[in-house]
């Protein structure tokens, strides 16, 4: 199929089920011609993955816990198809008690734990992919408005957005001379499986829905067409930039 992507090979990491973010960029990506190469987390996800994930798209283990994990990844990725073109970082966690109790509550390995996985992943994901990025290459995550508003319920991951939007200000500067641009979608909030971790979730979705600018909730197609765009040399000009596609609702 030929798009704008026609040509790039795009490294997707994050797509637990059909109804994940990544998997709504995987569409896109591939609707635009890109081949993909998908990581997941662990037996378990490769499992759901393979009910639904086309058999072009390679699929590569990798926990993001452990930088050797993240490191072996990136050289393997490199030895088989040399360059790759972007890297979409789409991964959060924290566990239940974090994620529900009030940031006042939150301890210290509850406090490492959600900033490990959700933001220093991105800055480790960023030093490895970087020797296999061509010039221009494209490094995307995805972050919510609950990083620069007190959000009710979504607690430390807030905190936790805010390290990783940050990070993608330090890393655009750290990897603009070798032509890699490091961004974030700041996504509206849907229903997924990493939100039905927040306490009364689904408040949040409808409120979150009824703020947008005609009351219908974004979709993860319209964040993966965001995605494919940031992907491609179509977007050349931006770097360190947080891009809100959440249908209007940090406006209000
Ligand atoms: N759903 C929303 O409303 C929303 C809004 C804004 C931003 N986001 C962000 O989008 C991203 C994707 O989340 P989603 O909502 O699609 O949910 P999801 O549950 O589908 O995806 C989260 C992914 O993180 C992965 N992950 C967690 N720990 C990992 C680890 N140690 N190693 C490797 N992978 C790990 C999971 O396997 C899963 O694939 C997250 O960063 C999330 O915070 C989500």
């Amino acid at each position: 199929m030929s798009g704008f992507l026609d040509g790039k090979t795009i490294v997707i990491m994050g797509v637990a089920n059909k109804r994940s973010i990544a998997w709504g960029c995987t569409q896109a990506i591939l609707e635009q011609g890109a081949n993909v190469i998908l990581t997941y987390q662990n037996d378990r996800i490769k499992k759901s993955l393979q009910r639904f994930v086309p058999e072009t798209a390679e699929l590569i283990e990798c926990d993001v816990s452990e930088d050797d994990n993240i490191k072996q990844t990136f050289e393997k990725i490199g030895q088989k198809h040399g360059k790759i073109d972007g890297v979409i970082h789409a991964i959060a966690y924290a566990d239940k008690e974090t994620l529900t109790s009030g940031l006042v509550n939150t301890t210290r390995d509850g406090y490492d734990l959600a900033q490990n996985i959700s933001a220093y992943s991105l800055i480790a994901v960023s030093r490895y992919a970087q020797p296999i990025l061509n010039n221009p290459g494209s490094i995307l995550t995805l972050t919510y408005f609950g990083s620069t508003r007190a959000i009710p319920n979504y607690n430390m991951m807030g905190v936790a957005k805010a390290a990783l939007e940050s990070s993608v200000r330090y890393l655009a500067s750290d990897l603009g001379e070798s032509g890699v641009r490091v961004n974030a979608i700041s996504a509206g909030a849907v229903k997924t499986l990493a939100v039905t971790g927040i306490k009364h979730h689904s408040e949040l979705l409808k409120e979150s829905e009824s703020r947008t600018v005609d009351q219908k909730s974004v979709t993860t197609s319209e964040i993966g067409n965001v995605a494919a765009f940031l992907m491609s040399d179509l977007s050349t000009g931006m770097t360190g930039d947080v891009v809100y596609v959440d249908k209007g609702v940090h406006l209000i």
